[in-house]
């Protein structure tokens, strides 16, 4: 079983370089299958979700090199326009090839998704806006069937900004016929930068990051090359594991500007934060304040940041009311840090945070990927050891997090970190950790990952 072991109490400081955004890699990746040829992605991260799409892609009919950070997509001319149930089921994003498995095949059959624990994630959404462009589905055996002759654009009213429901209409509307215009669309970075890297493979993408999309169909769409940006929620994540020591660190590649609800709470809390011209250092000398937030979509404060930001704020002074709008079980984690002397009580989609003047390392379990490094963060600020387990949650989003914590000074002891993860590990015939367990992989000598 993985786990890390954590003593406490290490003030962390240095600069620390923020990995490639899994949530822009994934849909980048998905993307790829709408242009036959080679793509390239720069700054992947190498995270078991990016393995996971890596699987779902070659599923399909790409192939896939990942050297370092950089990945080679190759798209054939036909793809096979399903989504298995064995990939879909480990991670929701696998339900992003929805969108160009329509575009290019104009059919997809695609595994109802799973992803972390932390409530119902439903697709009705995509399924009803997909609908109005012309597709038929019809649920069987626990797939979902699209088929679409033609896919027309129209305009499109999603009843709510879903990140997952835009970026697959977004990604079909671009092979469509016309023109689509998507109402109160998702305005996260993520979606600006798919649209980016669409406009730069020849589709007519406007109005990304604002509530209306507009789309102008195309006939065909030709590979790109294209930089994954910086991880604005690994970013949020490190800042609050430096705050939590009442450290100061220099986070490498953060851009202010995509996290600016979450900066401002930590300035609320006491914590000091500042631009550099290479990213944001933040820093903080004293027991922070209690704040409130309440998670919201883009731009408001990130549902993915908000396990961290109450392991924070279990130490600060006062006491904290914290809202969870989008998702009804995100709380997991606070039994958890309960287990490390948090006082913690849930209301309903609230939690109250009595701060405590400090925690006590204990061992505790992630049952997801945010509350696992949630519990990451008060280990770190923890009087004693943690130990802190399942941490194959964790590895699903944070590229080498213990050798990044390790560098900024902590103490941390990592077993069985998969080597999935690592980079430069898949060359040589050599055994695997991965969250789905270790096996046996035989990797070409070639420097390229090929499917299990
Ligand atoms: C994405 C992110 C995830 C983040 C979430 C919210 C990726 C790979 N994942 O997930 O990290 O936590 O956004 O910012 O980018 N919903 C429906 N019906 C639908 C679609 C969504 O009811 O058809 C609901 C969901 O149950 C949830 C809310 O809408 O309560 C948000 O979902 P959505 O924005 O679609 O999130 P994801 O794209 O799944």
């Amino acid at each position: 079983m993985s786990s890390l072991r954590i003593e406490g109490g290490r003030r962390l400081s240095g600069s620390v370089v923020v990995s490639g955004a899994k949530n822009s890699a994934l849909k980048l990746m998905a993307a790829s299958l709408l242009a036959q040829g080679r793509t390239l992605l720069t700054n992947v991260p190498r995270i078991a979700d990016v393995f996971t799409m890596i699987d779902v892609v070659s599923h399909v009919g790409a192939n896939v090199d990942f050297v370092g950070n950089v990945m080679a997509i190759d798209v054939p001319a036909e793809l096979r326009s399903e989504a298995p149930y064995e990939l879909v089921h480990r991670m929701r994003a696998s339900v992003n090839v929805l969108g160009p498995l329509l575009a290019r095949q104009g059919h997809a059959r695609v595994a109802m998704p799973g992803g972390c624990n932390i409530g119902s994630r439903p697709i009705d959404l995509h399924e009803e806006a997909l609908g109005r462009m012309g597709v038929s589905f019809h649920f069987d055996h626990g797939y979902l069937e699209g088929v679409a002759p033609t896919l027309n654009g129209r305009r499109i009213a999603l009843e709510y900004p879903s990140r997952g429901a835009t970026e697959n209409v977004l990604t079909a509307a671009t092979l469509a016929r016309g023109r689509t215009v998507i109402d109160n669309a998702a305005r996260e970075p993520d979606i600006v930068d798919l649209a980016r890297f669409l406009n730069q493979m020849g589709a007519k993408v406007t109005g990304a990051g604002t509530p209306t999309i507009e789309i102008e169909g195309v006939g065909w769409l030709a590979p790109a090359t294209y930089r994954v940006p910086s991880d604005p929620i690994e970013a949020g994540s490190l800042a609050l594991a430096a705050l939590a020591t009442r450290g100061e660190v220099e986070l490498i590649g953060a851009m202010p500007h995509e996290i600016e609800v979450f900066l401002a709470k930590l300035s609320a809390s006491g914590a000091q934060w500042w631009a550099t011209p290479a990213g944001v250092v933040v820093s903080i000398a004293r027991r922070p304040t209690a704040v409130d937030f309440a998670t919201l979509p883009y731009p408001g404060f990130p549902t993915d940041l908000q396990a961290q930001m109450i392991a924070y704020l279990c130490t600060a002074e006062g006491t904290s009311i914290v809202t969870e709008n989008l998702f009804e079980s995100r709380f997991a984690h606070l039994a958890e840090l309960g287990r490390m002397g948090a006082d913690l009580r849930v209301e309903g989609h609230q939690a109250v945070v009595r701060g405590v003047p400090r925690l006590e390392g204990a061992p505790v379990l992630a049952h997801d990927l945010r509350g696992g490094v949630a519990l990451i963060i008060a280990a770190l600020g923890a009087e004693g050891v943690s130990e802190v387990h399942d941490i194959h949650h964790v590895e699903r989003g944070y590229e080498d997090l213990p050798g990044k914590l390790r560098a900024l000074g902590a103490e941390v002891d990592a077993s069985g970190w998969g080597d999935a993860a690592m980079p430069g590990s898949p060359w040589g015939r050599e055994e695997q950790e991965s969250p789905w367990g270790r096996e046996e992989v035989n990797v070409p000598e070639a420097p390229s990952y090929h499917p299990r």
